[in-house]
């Protein structure tokens, strides 16, 4: 492999901080990292960890029991047949990482099916999970000496202040969404102020121009939970819930790019210290050596090869998400009337665990000779591949930048929480992806035109022209001396000097 311990960061871990990577045992400050049960939080937790840990932290990275037997169960050959570790070999391959993998149950059963339960889910990671963390965290604070400890949590968990509080931790918050998002929800009271959110307001068209950091936005383009009337419901409440523990937090680390929203920053900044470190990449960017993936992932490469340059769209709506089934039926047929090719990732429980083949009658045979359907694939090798001219996706932030940097313009279609917002960036700010629909129900009709355009026509070109311009911008803050690599270290010396005042 061509992976060297200093490929791993792509600045500080060269030869004159080697003293960093090797450092006095009792001199490394700890991180307890507790990961978000879900695919899109896990990865960037992973990348964090590993970057962290190659900085000189000593790291205890906590799954829940639920997510690692999955992730075992679809990565048998990386995890290990004892089922152990995801971590295994990264530490292999690059020598002097001090991360430890622990997992913990989150109070259901290992078979429950959280995807149909989805509160019972959420209910039981508010409650029970933070019981059984405050076990373990009591237990390894008393194994683990080292110069400091900091709890890094993910910022939708709602009870991370509180925990860090009580163990007298400095509290971090990984934001694994981009600023916008929680600028947004940040300043909740001025919406509802103005009119914009809660009950009778799901008429307002006009724009929300009051937010600091952002000059003008839909309502339409508030996350889902934002745009319910009734906020007083579950959904809604967990995130004010989730948000209003992160507004407490010491320091926040984002998953986004300073100058791609150097405002929007300056606003979050205002309440909390923000250093925004992404893209979180690992390096060579598809060669993870952490197996994260919660499905078997089917290899597309040979079909791929077989297909010209820049004329496949890929399709997939990511890892959680649910589609009604009229919508997939209309996206379907759309695509079919395109007549382009495409990679089409349907989770078998996309529309509903109970419906595990949703496509129309007839639709595999009629697209089989420039169709491939599989349940899941490494969506990064994919993307890399010089055959995609196109991503059909539901914006999530992690499709959003594996695209950007494989610099595949994007055919928007969100259908949940902060991909609205996602997509506002896309097409209104950054112009590197269209609308699918303009309005919703989706319609075939408008469904076909787009395809062709995006895969063979102008608007393709033009918003390839432009995502290529925004690549480099992530791409010169990954690089030495950029944006996310000095927030990194910056983060590093503010954190050791919360430690040393505790
Ligand atoms: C991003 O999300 C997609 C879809 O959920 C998944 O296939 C992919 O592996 C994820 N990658 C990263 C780096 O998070
Ligand atoms: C990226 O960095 C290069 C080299 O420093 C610079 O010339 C270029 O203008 C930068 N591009 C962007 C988009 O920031």
């Amino acid at each position: 492999m061509e992976n060297t311990t200093n490929s791993i960061s792509n600045s500080n871990s060269d030869s004159n901080s080697n003293s960093k990577l090797h450092p006095n045992e009792k001199k490394r400050v700890h991180a307890i990292l507790v990961v978000l049960p879900q695919q899109g939080h896990v990865i960037p937790f992973v990348q964090l960890a590993i970057k962290l840990a190659s900085k000189g932290f000593s790291i205890t990275f906590i799954n829940t029991e639920h997510i690692h037997h999955k992730i075992s169960l679809s990565n048998a050959a990386v995890v290990g047949k004892d089922g152990g570790d995801i971590f295994a070999e990264a530490r292999k391959r690059y020598s002097g990482l001090d991360i430890e993998y622990m997992t913990i149950t989150d109070g259901l059963p290992l078979e429950f099916d959280r995807s149909l339960n989805h509160d019972q889910w959420v209910g039981a990671t508010t409650h029970c999970f933070p019981a059984h963390l405050e076990v373990a965290i009591n237990r390894i604070l008393r194994s683990r000496p080292s110069v400091g400890c900091c709890l890094i949590a993910d910022s939708y968990f709602v009870w991370a202040a509180k925990l860090a509080s009580k163990f007298g931790l400095v509290h971090v918050s990984f934001w694994t969404e981009n600023a916008m998002v929680l600028d947004i929800y940040f300043h909740r009271h001025l919406l509802k102020q103005n009119g914009h959110i809660g009950p009778g307001s799901s008429g307002r068209k006009d724009n929300i121009n009051y937010i600091p950091g952002i000059k003008s936005l839909k309502r339409t383009d508030l996350t889902s939970y934002l745009q319910e009337e009734d906020l007083t419901t579950f959904h809604p409440q967990y995130n004010f819930a989730a948000l209003d523990d992160t507004k407490q937090a010491h320091f926040i680390l984002g998953n986004t790019v300073q100058e791609l929203e150097a405002h929007t920053i300056e606003a979050v900044e205002a309440h909390v210290p923000f250093y925004a470190i992404g893209p979180l990449f690992p390096p060579g960017f598809t060669k993870m050596p952490v197996a994260t993936s919660l499905w078997a992932e089917s290899d597309c490469t040979v079909w791929l090869d077989s297909k010209p340059p820049s004329s496949v769209l890929y399709v997939s709506f990511g890892s959680y998400a649910h589609i009604n089934k009229e919508e997939l039926e209309e996206i379907a047929n759309g695509i079919k009337l395109s007549g382009v090719n495409f990679l089409w990732v349907i989770r078998p429980d996309m529309v509903s665990s109970d419906d595990p083949d949703p496509l129309p009658a007839g639709f595999r045979d009629e697209v089989r000779d420039r169709g491939m359907i599989v349940t899941w694939t490494c969506q990064k090798a994919v993307l890399s591949h010089c055959a995609i001219r196109g991503f059909l996706t539901h914006c999530g932030w992690n499709s959003t930048l594996e695209s950007i940097w494989c610099e595949v313009p994007l055919l928007c279609f969100p259908l949940l929480t902060d991909q609205f917002t996602n997509r506002k960036l896309i097409v209104d700010d950054w112009k590197i992806g269209c609308n699918l629909c303009d309005v919703k129900p989706v319609k075939k009709e408008e469904v076909f035109p787009k395809i062709k355009d995006l895969i063979s026509g102008s608007m393709g070109c033009e918003l390839h022209i432009k995502i290529k311009s925004i690549k480099q911008v992530l791409q010169n803050a990954t690089m030495m001396q950029g944006s996310s690599e000095r927030n990194v270290d910056d983060f590093i010396q503010e954190l050791s000097i919360a430690i040393q005042k505790k």
